[in-house]
């Protein structure tokens, strides 16, 4: 029996305190006017003293959970994508099953900076699809505010914390309802880790370190590659950009949202946005547009969906989906 999977319940959350750019114009030699023209940030969120990764993960995967119908004993699988887990080891991911009580299965954390929610659902999908599970929770989440330089004008402007989480199930592919996880597809290029990285490590410098990126050199490869995925998704399912219904991307710089929905031909009300509130929340940032998309009403069970990413590594990919 052929399975798909599909994704029945989304979540997300959010820390409550909020730091917008003209705070920030008062702590670096920076302003709105620059922010918002160069980025389309305004906000963000910023997790406070004791508030980690798993603690945000938690309550974006109780409201997906929640969204689903069904508690932590109905998921076989946790997998956790982060940049910025509570500890070195063990992984966040294992950290949110006990907080769930959830006292089976097994759960594991993936880390392909902005790229993990991809990675982490084609993952998760490519297990589902093999029968290796039934339910997986997927989450993306991320604290990137404690790996910032706050002395760095050119990257603390352009960060946020927060959580996304899906439940994923599998289904019998001919039970009629043609909805589900159509492809994904996965890339990295490991030549160009030094235009976007952290300055430390426990295995080099025994530190956490500081996120350090040459952002023009990002911006280069995120249109190029972006745009590549998205006609590398539509290709191998036989649709054209006229099948797309909405772009929930990645949310780094709104300039490159904007690009990559006019390659696409979409029109600006296709592409869910939240960098304006939410900054670039890394692994975090996917879900927590979807759920937003979900929750008031955008997303319509039928439609088409293009998630894609690009981050540190280089890493990049696609998941498209059929609501
Ligand atoms: O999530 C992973 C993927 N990440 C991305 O996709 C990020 C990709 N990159 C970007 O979004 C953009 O490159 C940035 C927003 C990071 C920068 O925008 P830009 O238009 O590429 O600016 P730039 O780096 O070329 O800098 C232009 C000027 C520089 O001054 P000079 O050298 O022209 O005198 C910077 O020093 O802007 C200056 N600058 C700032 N000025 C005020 C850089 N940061 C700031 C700042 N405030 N915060």
């Amino acid at each position: 029996m052929a399975i798909v999977s599909r994704i029945i319940g989304t979540g997300s959350h959010l820390p409550e305190k909020v730091i917008t750019n003209e705070e920030l114009s008062k702590k670096v030699d920076t302003s709105d006017e620059w922010i918002t023209d160069r980025t389309g940030i305004r906000e963000r969120r910023v997790a406070k003293e004791g508030e980690t990764t798993s603690i945000l993960a938690l309550q974006a995967s109780e409201n997906a959970l929640d969204a689903a119908g069904i508690t932590a004993d109905g998921i076989d699988v946790i997998i956790l994508a982060t940049t910025t887990p509570d500890n070195t080891f063990p992984s966040t991911a294992t950290k949110v099953q006990a907080m769930l009580g959830m006292n089976h299965g097994y759960a594991f954390d993936i880390q392909a900076v902005c790229s993990g929610f991809i990675y982490a659902l084609s993952v998760a999908d490519g297990m589902i699809r093999a029968g290796q599970a039934k339910r997986i929770l997927v989450i993306g989440a991320e604290v990137i505010s404690r790996i910032l330089d706050w002395t760095d004008r050119s990257t603390c402007v352009l960060f946020g914390d927060g959580a996304g989480a899906v439940v994923l199930e599998g289904f019998d592919a001919d039970d009629g309802d043609n909805s589900g996880i159509l492809s994904t597809h996965l890339h990295s290029d490991g030549r160009l880790r030094e235009i976007l990285y952290v300055d430390g490590g426990p295995g080099s410098t025994g530190t956490i370190g500081h996120l350090r990126m040459l952002g023009r050199e990002v911006f280069r490869h995120a249109v190029t590659n972006l745009a590549a995925v998205a006609e590398e998704a539509l290709a191998a399912n036989n649709l054209t950009r006229e099948d797309l219904d909405w772009l929930v991307p990645h949310q780094a710089n709104k300039r490159i949202l904007d690009g990559t929905a006019k390659k696409l031909g979409l029109s600006e009300d296709q592409v869910v946005i939240t960098v304006d509130r939410h900054a670039n929340t890394s692994a975090a940032s996917i879900p927590l547009a979807l759920d937003e998309a979900v929750r008031d009403g955008r997303i319509q069970k039928g439609q088409i969906i293009l998630m894609e990413a690009m981050g540190g590594g280089l890493t990049w990919g696609s998941a498209l989906v059929r609501w």
